[in-house]
């Protein structure tokens, strides 16, 4: 019998449990014997729990039982997450979590405390939710040198576009359904202003490049300034709108990595990606594109993914992987000045004033000296600085790039 324990019994923690028990049977046999829960850890009251008996308040109890093989942090947070993972890895315990703010910050170091102490730190839920996409980025696309990862990676900010774009609801109200439906942080404003994307861009950069990718340095941008009229002028272009992550590698091994909302051609697969369903584009140099879809929130499927990841740790107790990057001293991250996109932007005032400052390359007046345009493509820079020129002769309302 393998014991294990779970830290945190929010809505990822109680999934856990939730499938420890529900496939009891098929967990045993991945793992060659039973797994138990011995412990939950969590200050609040659940004693109405039929499992009350199982959660305790004090981390110690965890740290100093030399049973427990195997931890499930998903707490999130990076406090007394950091704290309590770097205990139990130098206890000589795997963990594995879904805390991606946790993995994204301080991966490098967790990873190195796991390989000096000869456990596993997995995080297969950080990215995706219950897809697989760690593990193939680690395994199955090893080969490779990757060239560009594009994704929907945040699936509360899917459901709300799609409700925007299908059913003309309000941001508010299907940000409301997105918390009923426990797809949304505890606060909120990590999915809709782009921080939690820009945590699993930065993670799968750090997979793809091996040097950390530190999401204070990624340029972010999230949901909360479009409105249902950029919605239907990407409809009248052919596109939708999406909140992509971006990675994109240039030949000197240096990359773009950024999050924004863009608009895509519908024929685009992402495009079809609807609700709090995610996907992920990879493009590696030997593979070409493969693409990755699934639930990317939500309690079982996440929970899913940490239970995947605990029983590897106990398959590979004694010849654990090696995950590893770097610090972050090379580097890679190159500015976004240079990266060079179309533009869809919609400027309130005369044609003739945005025709003389941007290379239109078509154009529409959906509303009276509202002007909706697609640009050739142009450097960011070169964009932000023609947005300030037309800013003195008009306003710019909305300024999103094109895929
Ligand atoms: N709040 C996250 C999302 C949860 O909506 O995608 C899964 O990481």
């Amino acid at each position: 019998m393998i014991k294990a324990a779970v830290m945190g019994h929010g809505t990822v923690g109680s999934g856990v449990y939730e499938v420890f028990e529900m496939n009891a049977e098929k967990i045993a046999r991945v793992a060659g014997q039973p797994v138990e829960v011995k412990y939950v850890l969590d200050l609040r009251d659940f004693s109405a729990l039929p499992y009350a008996d199982k959660f305790v308040t004090d981390f110690s109890v965890i740290e100093n039982d030399p049973e427990i093989a195997v931890v499930a942090e998903v707490m999130g947070g990076v406090g007394a997450a950091y704290e309590f993972t770097k205990r139990c890895l130098q206890a000589g315990k795997s963990v594995c979590t879904s805390n991606k703010e946790l993995v994204a910050t301080r991966g490098e170091e967790l990873l190195r405390i796991a390989e000096e102490n000869g456990v596993g730190y997995m995080f297969e839920a950080s990215v995706g939710g219950g897809i697989p996409i760690i593990r193939p980025m680690l395994q199955c696309l090893a080969a490779n040198e990757i060239n560009e990862i594009c994704g929907i990676l945040n699936g509360t900010t899917n459901y709300i576009l799609t409700q925007m774009i299908h059913n003309g609801v309000t941001f508010e109200d299907a940000l409301k359904q997105a918390q009923l439906n426990g797809y949304a942080e505890k606060d909120p404003t990590a999915d809709i202003e782009g921080h939690d994307a820009c945590r699993k861009i930065c993670i799968l950069s750090d997979l793809a490049l091996g040097d950390k990718f530190d999401p204070d340095q990624v340029c972010c941008e999230g949901i909360t300034k479009i409105t249902l009229e950029d919605v239907a002028n990407a409809d009248k272009l052919g596109c939708v709108i999406k909140l992509l992550g971006r990675m994109v590698r240039n030949e000197d091994g240096t990359a773009y990595a950024y999050v924004a909302p863009h608009l895509i051609h519908k024929e685009s697969p992402l495009a079809a990606v609807e609700d709090v369903f995610n996907a992920i584009m990879v493009n590696g140099n030997a593979t070409g594109e493969v693409m990755f879809y699934g639930k990317g929130a939500g309690k079982l499927a996440t929970a899913s993914a940490v239970v995947a990841d605990m029983l590897d740790c106990i398959e590979h107790r004694n010849n654990r992987r090696r995950i590893l990057w770097g610090d972050g001293s090379k580097g890679l991250l190159r500015p976004l000045d240079t990266l060079q996109s179309a533009w869809y932007v919609r400027f309130k005032g005369k044609l003739a004033d945005l025709e003389a400052r941007l290379p239109v390359e078509s154009a529409a007046e959906p509303a009276e000296s509202v002007f909706v345009v697609k640009t050739h493509k142009l450097s960011t820079a070169d964009m932000q600085a023609r947005i300030t020129a037309l800013n003195a002769c008009g306003e710019v309302r909305a300024a999103m790039r094109m895929l």
